[in-house]
């Protein structure tokens, strides 16, 4: 990594303020000035400014309880971002690893690890998050080979992935899906003429959403969840 991003990742400070004391000499990188905010360094790399050493940040995974009425999103809109509900450092630099609607509520994954949310959402990874849906009609059985099978949404070229539908109650059904198309879950109803009333995500992945957690809390992953991704 260039050594003016480093010493932004490591500090407060902006790209502009690392390169003038850059420029100052105040930066030693393994005990020798280094003045090109170019210079790589790497995660082991001694870096001092000032004398003080700088100590990369690790990366952060974290769960929340996402409420309705707030969005999965890095900027406010007409509801605001789930990230003010993180009273931490830095929570605008961290994203999310798969969307929620405004009105779903549910598990929300949030890192800054890149590749480690890339295995979350990408497609082709096909990770399994499961819903627990309320809707305004009985569900029927034949629901069940429906999705095992794949149904069409408008405006979609290819059928949806084969999804495991469990029904709990005449209208109240478990929903494992490995895609995570615009609107998914609700599309999903509306293609065999039925409608979500209620959308909350369980699990995503081996993650599931910690019974602790109310409305609008969060918690840091374990070691274990972070693995298990
Ligand atoms: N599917 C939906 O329709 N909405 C969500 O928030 C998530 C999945």
């Amino acid at each position: 990594m260039r050594l003016d991003k480093y010493i932004c990742r490591c500090t407060e400070l902006s790209r502009s303020e690392a390169k003038k004391l850059l420029k100052q000499g105040l930066i030693k990188v393994n005990g020798e000035i280094e003045k090109d905010p170019g210079a790589q360094v790497y995660e082991e790399s001694d870096v001092r400014l000032d004398g003080r050493q700088l100590s990369f940040a690790k990366a952060r995974y974290i769960m929340l309880h996402k409420p309705m009425d707030c969005i999965c999103s890095n900027v406010d809109e007409l509801y605001p971002s789930v990230l003010h509900l993180l009273e931490i450092d830095r929570a605008f630099d961290l994203h999310i690893a798969g969307r929620l609607d405004a009105d779903t509520t549910g598990l929300v994954l949030v890192t800054d690890d890149g590749q480690w949310s890339h295995r979350i959402t990408s497609p082709k990874k096909l990770c399994a998050k499961r819903y627990r849906v309320q809707t305004s009609k009985p569900i029927p059985e034949s629901a069940i080979e429906r999705f095992k099978d794949g149904v069409q949404l408008q405006n979609e070229k290819n059928l949806t992935k084969p999804a495991i539908l469990e029904i709990l109650a005449e209208k109240e059904a478990l929903l494992t899906i490995t895609e995570g198309k615009y609107h998914q879950v609700k599309r999903m109803f509306a293609a065999i003429g039925n409608r979500v009333v209620d959308l909350h995500r369980e699990q995503i992945g081996e993650i599931e959403l910690d019974p602790d957690l109310g409305l609008g809390e969060w918690r840091y992953l374990t070691e274990q969840e972070i693995a298990s991704v």
